[in-house]
C-alpha cells in the first residue's frame, strides 16, 4: 500500500485520460523549467531513486539517472548483483529497496515480477520495461508527437507501428485506452500483439486499435506517424520471420510528406530502418530519446506527489 497521493506507474492506462494529459503537460513544464535554468527546481532534494536492471539499457538508465539528479536527487544503478528473483525473492528485494529510497525503477523480464515488486513496495515503482510493456517510452513518444505536429496534440492522429507485436505495441495499446488517437499495428503473421489488449482499446471507447497482418504498405496510408522498433527484442531468440523494413519507399507510401518517423532505439540501421529514413528531416528519433528524461521526470513527480514547478 502506498501513502495517499502516491502512485505506481506500471502501465500507461494506470493513468486516466485526465491524468495522462496532466503528465504530458507537466513534462512540457518541467522541460521548460530545466531549459530556463535559474533558481533550482529541486523536488527530489536529498532523495534517492533505486534502479534495478536485469536487461541492458542506454536510454532508460541515463534518462532516469540524469533526470532524477537534475531534480535534486541521487539515483543508484543496480544490475545483476541484486539477483532479483534469483539470489533473493522479488518481494524481499521490494521491501529492502523501499526502506531506503523514495522511488524505485526497474527493468525486468517477467511482467509478473514488476507487479510483485510494486505490490510489496511502500514507495512508488516505475516500470522501465518488461517483456510485456514499456510505458515510459510511450509517454515520451506522445510528448514528442505533441512537440512536433503543427496542432500540438496527439489526439486524432494516426500512428502506425511497423514490426512485431511486442512490449512497445502493448504500451501503445494502453495509451489508446486513455487517449483518443488511431493506432495501427502492421505486423507479420504470427507476431500479433495481445488480443485481449486490442479488445480493451475497443471497449474503452477512447482511442482505436487495428492489427494489419502482412501489409505494411497498405497500413501506413495517411499516417501521421510511422514507428519502428528492433526486430528481435531483448531476451528473444532471433526470429526468422520476414519483417518489413521502414525505408524511403514505405515512408512515401503514406501519401504525405509530413509523416513523422519515430523509433524507440536502439535501431539496427539497414535492417529495421534505412539510414536514409533515420537521418531524414522526418525522423525525430533523437528528440524522442531525450524526451525519455522529460517524460519520466513528470512521471516521477506525479507518482511521488512531489512539488510541481511554479507556474
Ligand atoms: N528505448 C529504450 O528503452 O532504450 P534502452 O533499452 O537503451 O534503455
Ligand atoms: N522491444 C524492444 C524495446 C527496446 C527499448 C525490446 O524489448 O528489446
Amino acid at each position: 500500500e502506498l501513502p495517499a497521493g502516491q502512485r505506481h506507474f506500471l502501465h500507461v492506462d494506470d493513468l486516466s485520460t485526465a491524468e495522462v494529459r496532466e503528465v504530458l503537460d507537466l513534462a512540457k513544464r518541467i522541460k521548460a523549467t530545466l531549459a530556463a535554468g535559474g533558481p533550482g527546481y529541486r523536488p527530489f532534494a536529498d532523495q534517492t531513486l533505486a534502479m534495478v536492471f536485469t536487461k541492458p539499457s542506454c536510454r532508460t538508465r541515463v534518462s532516469f539517472e540524469s533526470g532524477f539528479r537534475r531534480l535534486g536527487g541521487h539515483a543508484l544503478c543496480l544490475g545483476e548483483e541484486v539477483g532479483i528473483g534469483t539470489r533473493e525473492a522479488t518481494k524481499d528485494v521490494a521491501r529492502v529497496l523501499a526502506s531506503m529510497n523514495e522511488l524505485l525503477m526497474a527493468r525486468l523480464y517477467a511482467h509478473a515480477d514488476m507487479l510483485e515488486l510494486a505490490q510489496f513496495s511502500k514507495v512508488p515503482v516505475v516500470n522501465g520495461l518488461t517483456d510485456y510493456n514499456h510505458p515510459c517510452q510511450i509517454v515520451a513518444d506522445a510528448l514528442t508527437i505533441e512537440e512536433v505536429v503543427p496542432d500540438g496534440s496527439i489526439e486524432g492522429k494516426k500512428v502506425v507501428y511497423v514490426g512485431d507485436g511486442n512490449n512497445i505495441v502493448h504500451s501503445w495499446l494502453e495509451l489508446a485506452c486513455v487517449v483518443p488517437f488511431d493506432f495501427v499495428c502492421a505486423c507479420p503473421s504470427g507476431f500479433e500483439p495481445d488480443a485481449e489488449l486490442v479488445e480493451r482499446v475497443a471497449k474503452s471507447g477512447v482511442g482505436s486499435a487495428r492489427v494489419v497482418v502482412d501489409d505494411p504498405t497498405g497500413a501506413v496510408s495517411g499516417a501521421d506517424v510511422i514507428y519502428a522498433d528492433v526486430w528481435a527484442s531483448m531476451g528473444q531468440k532471433e526470429e526468422a520471420a520476414t519483417r518489413e523494413a521502414v525505408n524511403e519507399a514505405l515512408l512515401a507510401a503514406t501519401g504525405r510528406d509530413d509523416t513523422l518517423f519515430l523509433h524507440c532505439l536502439p535501431a539496427e540501421r539497414g535492417r529495421e530502418v534505412s539510414d536514409g529514413v533515420m537521418e531524414s528531416a522526418q525522423s525525430h528519433v533523437f528528440r524522442q530519446a531525450e524526451n525519455r528524461m522529460h517524460a519520466q521526470n513528470a512521471i516521477m513527480v506525479f507518482c511521488a506527489g512531489a512539488a510541481r514547478p511554479a507556474a
